[in-house]
């Protein structure tokens, strides 16, 4: 909010700058030295040869002018052009969003209101449900998952069957809906470099990079440490979002020295919530989400599952 002090200090400095137009206009327009006839020459010369001659601006345009100076006490007083001070309408930068966003919900309540109470699965046959789930997935997720959902770095692909947390309808609901925080904790300090080394050999060798046998070895011993969270037979957990380490598909990059800083210093993986959509844009996004990897429409077997 501005300071009473600061207001006035603004209404003052626009009052003047607008009287000041105006004594501008009224000096340049008002007659010259009586001596001189209009449109003859005044009596003074610039670079040897520049004359000036005596000719008032037209009539019509000094009107315009003075018109425009009156609008502008006008608009001064509908509109808060004087800091806190006029503004007898009211307006302001948050009503007008308040009240254009409430034109947009009205309008499209009944678009939505079409697809409430069907369930992801139906939505996903249905190309006009996708078609909505898909602009829907164009203002809200592109930033990070990418125009085509086949995600980038740090940013997991939405077209393949390789789940962090899942990709049934019910769990991609959860996922839009309150967000997700993947956390894979640092452990260059517990391992050590050797201990690194070891283990990273042994997860790539996972999904076929080749590495000296007795380091592969050495890292499978000391998978002890990840299997809490990735799992025995590393193929992860969905449930603390725990990838899958063998089936080179990388979240945060497959080579040597990616996989060192993943398990050196750790991932925090970061999906945002998006309960703000509301249930219907959401169960559309699940459903565009959840035909991006499903392109032909669920198999006869999913479709019967509950
Ligand atoms: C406390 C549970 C936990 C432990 C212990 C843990 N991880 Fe992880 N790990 C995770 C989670 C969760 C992620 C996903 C992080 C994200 O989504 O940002 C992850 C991600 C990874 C990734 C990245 C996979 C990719 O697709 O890029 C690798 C590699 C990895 N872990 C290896 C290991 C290794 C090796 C160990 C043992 C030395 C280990 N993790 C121990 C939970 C764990
Ligand atoms: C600010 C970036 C960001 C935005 C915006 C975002 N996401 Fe994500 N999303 C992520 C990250 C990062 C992850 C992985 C979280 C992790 O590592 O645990 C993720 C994970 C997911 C997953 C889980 C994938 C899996 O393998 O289980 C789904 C589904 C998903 N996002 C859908 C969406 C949808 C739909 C939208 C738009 C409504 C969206 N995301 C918007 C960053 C984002």
């Amino acid at each position: 909010m501005m300071t009473h002090g600061l207001s006035l200090f603004v209404a003052i400095l626009s009052i003047l700058n607008v009287l000041a137009c105006g004594w501008l206009i009224w000096w340049t327009a008002r007659s010259r030295p009586d001596e001189v006839k209009q449109g003859e020459v005044i009596d003074h010369v610039w670079d040897g040869d520049l004359q000036e001659r005596n000719n008032p601006m037209p009539r019509w345009w000094l009107i315009l002018f003075f018109l425009s100076i009156g609008f502008c006490f006008v608009y001064f007083l509908l509109y808060p052009a004087l800091g806190t001070f006029g503004n007898v309408l009211g307006w302001s930068k948050a009503n007008q969003y308040e009240s254009e966003m409430a034109e947009a919900r009205r309008e499209y309540a009944p678009v939505y209101a079409a697809f409430a109470g069907r369930s992801v699965l139906e939505l996903s046959r249905d190309p006009k449900a996708l078609a909505l789930g898909h602009s829907l997935f164009a203002n809200n997720c592109v930033q990070c998952h990418g125009s085509d959902g086949r995600g980038a770095t740090g940013f997991p692909n939405l077209t393949d069957q390789d789940w962090l947390y899942g990709g049934d309808p019910d769990t991609l609901v959860q996922t839009i809906t309150n967000g997700r925080e993947g956390v894979m904790p640092a452990l260059g300090a517990v391992l050590g470099e050797q201990g690194v080394t070891e283990v990273v050999a042994y997860v790539r060798s996972l999904s076929g990079a080749k590495a000296p046998a007795d380091q592969i070895e050495a890292g499978k011993a000391r998978f002890v440490l990840c299997a809490a969270c990735h799992g025995a037979d590393a193929k992860g957990n969905q449930a603390i979002g725990a990838p899958n380490l063998t089936d080179d598909i990388w979240l945060y990059g497959g080579s040597e020295k990616a996989v060192r800083t993943t398990v050196t210093n750790g991932r925090h993986g970061q999906m945002p919530s998006h309960k703000w959509l509301g249930d219907d844009r959401i169960r559309l996004l699940a459903a565009y989400v959840y035909s991006l990897s499903h392109p032909a429409g669920p198999s006869a077997g999913e479709a019967a599952a509950p």
